[in-house]
């Protein structure tokens, strides 16, 4: 089956303004710090996608024998010390991290034909940390998570739903704790990529990693 034709790539570029006037950058134009630099790419994503999540990305982890595995969650916050998300502890990616504590992190802004790498250590924040965001969290949200054995097998919906009523039952008129089965991880990198689309396929790809004695961060632009 042919995916792509010449229609579709025209399309392409008339749905895409973003990608219009862009020029490319040098080693020089970039910030010294790479979570500046993903401020800077993260605050753009925020003002241009209006009605969309810019704080969506796909996680990568390996199991214990080496097997990788993704899916996508919401970053929730992100500093200097690392890029903050939640879930269920006793979920496969739970799991996974708790034999291979590290991972990676690939944010794809599709409008604006960006995307960032991020790889490193992952662990577990601190339980004061997950206790004040998950206050944060809307009710029916926080019950959600009492309910919800995440990746555990499921026989009907209606068990889950059921999980649900039982929840909000016994919270019924006092505050929702968080489960101990649920918290956050914090990636804390060591790898950055910023990637952004340039005509011809020439597009810019630029590296930071970090590691050496005086902590600065390398640069380095890589072929597309
Ligand atoms: C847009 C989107 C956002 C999601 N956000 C989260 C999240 O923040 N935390 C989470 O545990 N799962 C989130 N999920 C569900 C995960 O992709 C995944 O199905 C779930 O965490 C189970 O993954 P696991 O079996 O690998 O642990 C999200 C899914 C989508 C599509």
């Amino acid at each position: 089956m042919k995916i792509f034709s010449t229609k579709r790539e025209l399309l392409f570029f008339l749905t895409h303004p973003a990608i219009w006037f862009r020029k490319s950058r040098s080693i020089e134009q970039l910030n010294s710090s790479p979570f500046v630099e993903f401020q800077q790419w993260f605050d753009h994503a925020h003002r241009r996608l209006w009605g969309e999540f810019p704080n969506w990305c796909c996680l990568s982890t390996v199991d214990g024998e080496g097997s990788p595995d993704a899916r996508i969650v919401l970053l929730k916050s992100f500093d200097d010390d690392g890029f903050v998300f939640y879930t269920n502890l006793e979920s496969e990616k739970g799991n996974q991290l708790a034999e291979q504590p590290r991972g990676a992190m690939t944010f794809f802004w599709e409008k604006l034909q960006r995307q960032v790498r991020i790889r490193g250590m992952i662990a577990s924040v601190s339980d004061e940390e997950s206790d004040a965001y998950f206050a944060t969290r809307p009710r029916p949200s926080q019950i959600g998570a009492w309910a919800s054995l995440q990746s555990t097998e499921l026989e009907t919906r209606e068990e889950l739903e059921q999980r649900y009523r039982e929840f909000s039952q016994k919270f019924r008129g006092k505050k929702v704790p968080r489960p101990p089965y649920w918290g956050g991880f914090r990636l804390s990198p060591s790898q950055f990529e910023f990637w952004e689309l340039r005509r011809s396929r020439l597009h810019d790809r630029f590296r930071y990693d970090s590691g050496s004695s005086s902590g600065e961060w390398k640069i380095t632009q890589r072929y597309p």
